[in-house]
């Protein structure tokens, strides 16, 4: 299969991919969080692709994507309160709602279930393309299962060129984490998956909030859990990972007593001059969690080379965008986190 690269700038960019959507293709679409690989979420066939092509289980639902907040009603029903003030709260933007499903959404989309989760991009070209498809569009991440999210059209290209129908180049993603899942089927609000709103934010609307335990730990193969994708091994390179924490200096003196050739260090911007001779990646600065949500999941790609043995990664702490960041690395890192200034 040849694969169709558009530039989002290029006029007939959203009407040629709403038409591969439309006719039952593949088509990597940009969000403001990561590149999603996008299909008509109302279409099995559709549907079958992209799970084929991720290398997805069956059992992990895809977001529907959709072009405005108005359009919650056509594929939900039950509606909350909740649910109609955060859309107006943060829609467009890097929050899914689960809600109880219409019964005409396909149960491949939903992965079984029978809720469903909404979602509005933050991004003018993709919600052009929903639109003018006339279907929503189911969209997972579109890295490869398993592997770190993609947050340039160079990323998609790396894992599905010659695979998919179409890439829509739309540029770095700006948040560069996956969005926030709040699930609204159940008496109390439950956060699925931390992102680019933070926990505070939802905490703000809603008056309440249960943080799911898929998101502070390890979840057994298993086990049951509310988001069937957080049970996977996921956003990780090949190497092991362990996180450091602690003050810089402390961290620093611990992972370079620690480190063997072969082994990388993946920091903030300003800590590089701390780890000389030992290959330091910085991706962003600590005094901008922004900078570091947007280049974590690149730099994890990079990371991501069978040679490397040891990973020692940096975290920011505190809420918001960086208590994504934190889930994110910890997973990558199988939760193994040691804390420098206890291990000195
Ligand atoms: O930012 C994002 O959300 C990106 C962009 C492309 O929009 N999409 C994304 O999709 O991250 P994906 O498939 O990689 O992650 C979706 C997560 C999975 O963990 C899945 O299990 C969960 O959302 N999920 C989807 N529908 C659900 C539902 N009805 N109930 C519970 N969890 C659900
Ligand atoms: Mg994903």
């Amino acid at each position: 299969m040849k694969t169709l690269f558009l530039s989002a700038a290029d006029p007939i960019c959203a009407e040629t991919a709403a038409n591969i959507i439309k006719s039952g293709g593949l088509v990597a679409i940009p969000t403001e969080t990561v590149y999603g690989l996008g299909a008509n979420g109302l279409s099995e066939e559709a549907v079958k692709k992209i799970f084929e092509a991720k290398g997805r289980p069956q059992d992990n639902p895809l977001i529907l994507h959709i072009a405005g907040p108005e359009q919650i009603e056509e594929f939900a029903h039950h509606i909350p309160q909740g649910a109609y003030d955060l859309a107006e709260r943060f829609w467009p933007g890097p929050l899914t709602i689960i809600l109880p499903a219409k019964d005409f959404i396909p149960r491949r989309t939903t992965g079984g279930l029978n809720t469903v989760g909404l979602r509005c991009p933050d991004c003018d070209i993709t919600r052009e393309i929903i639109r003018l498809s006339g279907v929503p569009v189911a969209a997972p991440s579109a890295n490869i299962s398993g592997k770190p999210s993609t947050t340039t059209a160079q990323h998609v290209r790396h894992d599905h060129e010659g695979r998919i129908d179409c890439i829509v180049d739309g540029g770095p993603c700006r948040v560069g984490v996956e969005s926030t899942i709040v699930d609204l089927t159940e008496r109390r609000p439950r956060l699925l998956r931390p992102g680019g709103i933070g926990p505070e934010e939802l905490l703000e609307v809603l008056g309440d909030l249960v943080v799911d335990k898929a998101v502070t730990a390890q979840i057994d193969k298993d086990e049951v859990v509310k988001a069937p994708g957080m049970k996977y091994r996921h956003y990780a390179p090949q190497s092991e990972v362990v996180i450091v924490g602690g003050s810089r200096e402390k961290a620093a003196a611990y992972i370079r007593s620690h480190f063997e050739p072969g082994d990388r260090v993946l920091c903030f911007e300003e800590e590089l001059s701390l780890y000389e001779g030992c290959n330091p990646l910085s991706y962003g600065l600590e005094a901008d969690v922004n900078t570091l949500s947007a280049g974590l999941f690149a730099a994890l790609r990079e990371l991501d080379d069978p040679s490397i043995h040891q990973v020692y990664a940096r975290c920011p702490v505190g809420g918001g965008v960086a208590y994504a960041v934190q889930n994110r690395l910890k997973k990558a890192a199988a939760f193994h986190v040691v804390d420098a200034e206890e291990e000195l």
